[in-house]
């Protein structure tokens, strides 16, 4: 057997920068991918929750860095104080929402510029400042909102089809560097994303989806393994993980 084809998700050795670690998906990314032997660079805002991620990880050269990704004349800054990378997971992001006769211009660009310029933009500068590793992976959070119609998700689902329309060209260009850019369309999980504590804002769901409700490290899981080598054939490509709701 061709042992290069082996499924390879060990990350002994990668180094991973997480947007977004402070808290949900991205926190539970970091820890897995930590877990799997990642040195992780950890982005977001929260310097509290920052700190309590890395006490979390396993030993490690592990580094937090403290940024507002919508700060887009910092991002270069930012970009430069990066190692160079093996996988870039862009979990930053906001669900603001409304319905259409009361959106806001101010809530569409705080949904476009988070969930669509930060990652476009962080990329582009990972690109420019030869940030990437030959091989490296970039990891987009889109949602099952990019391909659905739920009432007062406007302004949310298209920053997250957008993100889709910009993957599949930017897959093309990074591919002639044997960079990978895939994304996640995931159902709801529990994460702070949403204000709600309450338990039945998400029981609604867990009914809903024939999978009952998923857990963030069932998305980060997924994360991890378009970080690894084990997705090495794949780009321009979105998992949908959303629990079979797709097929009721
Ligand atoms: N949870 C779900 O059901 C679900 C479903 C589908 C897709 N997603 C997507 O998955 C991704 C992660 O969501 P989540 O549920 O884990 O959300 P979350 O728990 O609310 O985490 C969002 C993260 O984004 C960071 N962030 C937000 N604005 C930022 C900014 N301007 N600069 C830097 N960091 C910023 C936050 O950190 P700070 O506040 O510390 O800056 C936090 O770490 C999002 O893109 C979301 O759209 C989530």
């Amino acid at each position: 057997m061709n042992n290069r084809l082996l499924p390879k998700q060990s990350l002994a050795g990668k180094v991973i920068a997480v947007t977004g670690a402070s808290s949900g998906i991205g926190a539970e990314t970091a820890r897995l991918a930590a877990a799997m032997g990642a040195t992780i660079i950890g982005i977001a805002r929260d310097a509290g929750r920052l700190d309590a991620l890395h006490q979390s990880l396993p030993p490690g050269e592990h580094r937090m860095l403290i940024a507002d990704l919508t700060d887009f004349a910092g991002l270069a800054g930012l970009v430069r104080e990066l190692p160079k990378l093996d996988a870039l997971v862009c979990a930053a992001g906001v669900s603001l929402l409304a319905p259409l006769r009361l959106l806001p211009e101010s809530l569409i660009d705080k949904n476009l510029d988070i969930n669509v310029k930060s990652p476009v933009m962080t990329v582009q500068q990972c690109l420019k400042q030869g940030r990437f590793n030959e091989e490296a992976s970039v990891v987009l959070f889109s949602s099952i909102a990019a391909h659905t119609g739920t009432e007062g998700t406007c302004a949310y689902s298209m920053s997250k089809a957008a993100l889709e329309g910009f993957m599949r060209p930017a897959a093309m260009e990074l591919a002639r560097k044997s960079v990978r850019i895939n994304s996640i369309a995931a159902a709801i999980v529990r994460t702070p994303i949403f204000g709600q504590n309450d338990d039945s804002f998400f029981d609604q769901y867990r009914e809903r989806y024939p999978l009952g409700l998923g857990e963030p490290v069932d998305v980060a899981a997924a994360a991890v393994f378009l970080a690894s080598e084990a997705s090495r054939y794949m780009t321009g490509s979105t998992i949908v993980m959303d629990g079979g709701s797709t097929w009721v």
